[in-house]
């Protein structure tokens, strides 16, 4: 080691710098003494930028140790700070410029995020007229996301969601397990594992391999409704459903059904409600048509109810699924899907 002298330099610097700080006894003069020593002409600071001159083995060495004095330095500096600035607090409850009698200043307190809202306000509707609420896995077997559903593996209907899927290296066939595509697969494992009658509501979220964009999140939220019992008919769906829409979007709703396809109900529909906003007349909301469509719903396949072991001859239900963003951005006219996860304050306080 050549550069022991750069090594008693630095140590000089530490020891002169320590003393300087413990004599300091007001809290403004604080930043000149690290200027002194740390800024950017500081002593310290012309130790480290004069390393380059140095041999390598030295370098590395000098290098150290005036890191971990600069290090220190800087702990101290806080130390003395908060020294400082407590006896500063004494002093002035002391002379009584401080009155501890003041009310305290408010914890400012979260509030609910606004699909946590929806869920809730959807679900009440719901379990107001004899539903239960489930909640299923979010990483899904293939055979519950598709098989069971009816939508078989080489079926064009499979297109309709777009996949995440999940291939362990254990995992002999690949796609075996995904993140759930839609919050349906609940469907099945119900009805598998429960008798009917069956009421059952499953808030949950979704996935889908999907760009973003204004009205496309690639993870997002459903409801899915299922009842099944006998005697269950389709006029029982649109009673359910409007009851539904009239509690959400207020009393004087209209309610149309179209037919759908999905693989997992027969007949398929999807449900629109006249437009709150125009109520009907046509506007930004509904793209001047007067109808928002807000979900898909159907009768449960008789190949659905085979599946779970249920006798079709006995029984039939009808099923729904929602996105809660969307239910959520038509309630608040809210424009952009991508703030609801952009964690910004602005938004999520209006809630
Ligand atoms: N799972 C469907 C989707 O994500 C939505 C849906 C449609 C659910 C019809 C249902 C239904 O239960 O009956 O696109």
């Amino acid at each position: 080691m050549k550069d022991m002298p750069k090594i008693e330099e630095i140590k000089r610097i530490e020891q002169q710098a320590t003393q300087n700080l413990s004599k300091i006894s007001d809290i403004d003069k604080i930043d000149e003494w690290r200027i002194q020593y740390m800024g950017r002409n500081g002593q310290l600071t012309k130790v480290l930028r004069g390393l380059g001159q140095l041999e390598v083995d030295d370098r590395r060495i000098v290098g150290a140790t005036a890191n971990q004095v600069k290090t220190s330095l800087e702990n101290e500096m806080e130390k003395h700070q908060l020294k400082l600035e407590n006896y500063k607090i004494n002093q002035q409850i002391h002379n009584d410029q401080i009155d501890v009698t003041l009310p305290g200043r408010p914890t400012t307190q979260g509030n609910m995020h606004p699909i946590t809202k929806t869920i809730r306000e959807i679900s009440e509707v719901f379990i107001a007229m004899g539903f239960s609420v489930e909640e299923g896995p979010e990483i899904e077997l293939a055979k519950y996301n598709f098989d069971m559903l009816n939508i078989p593996d080489n079926h064009p209907a499979k297109d309709m969601w777009d996949t995440l899927w999940i291939d362990t290296p254990s995992s002999k066939n690949k796609h075996s397990m995904c993140l759930r595509t839609h919050t349906s697969p609940m469907q099945a494992r119900i009805m598998e594992s429960n008798d009917p009658p069956i009421r059952v509501l499953v808030p949950g979220k979704a996935f889908r391999y999907e760009a973003t964009d204004a009205t496309h999140e690639w993870h997002f939220h459903q409801i899915e409704g299922l009842a099944i019992d006998k005697g269950i008919t389709f006029a029982n769906l649109k009673g359910t459903l409007f009851e539904f829409a009239k509690r959400m979007f207020g009393d004087n709703r209209q309610v149309r059904f179209r037919c759908d396809f999905f693989p997992f109900v027969e007949p398929g529909v999807d449900m629109s409600i006249d437009c709150f906003k125009c109520e009907g007349d046509g506007c930004k909301i509904c793209s001047e048509t007067g109808w928002i469509e807000i979900l898909g719903a159907g009768m449960v396949h008789p190949a659905v109810l085979a599946n779970v072991g249920y006798d079709a001859a006995k029984y039939t239900g009808f099923a729904f699924g929602m996105g809660v963003e969307r239910i959520c951005m038509l309630k608040h006219g809210i424009e952009d899907i991508r703030l609801f996860y952009s964690n910004d304050l602005r938004f999520l306080k209006q809630f």
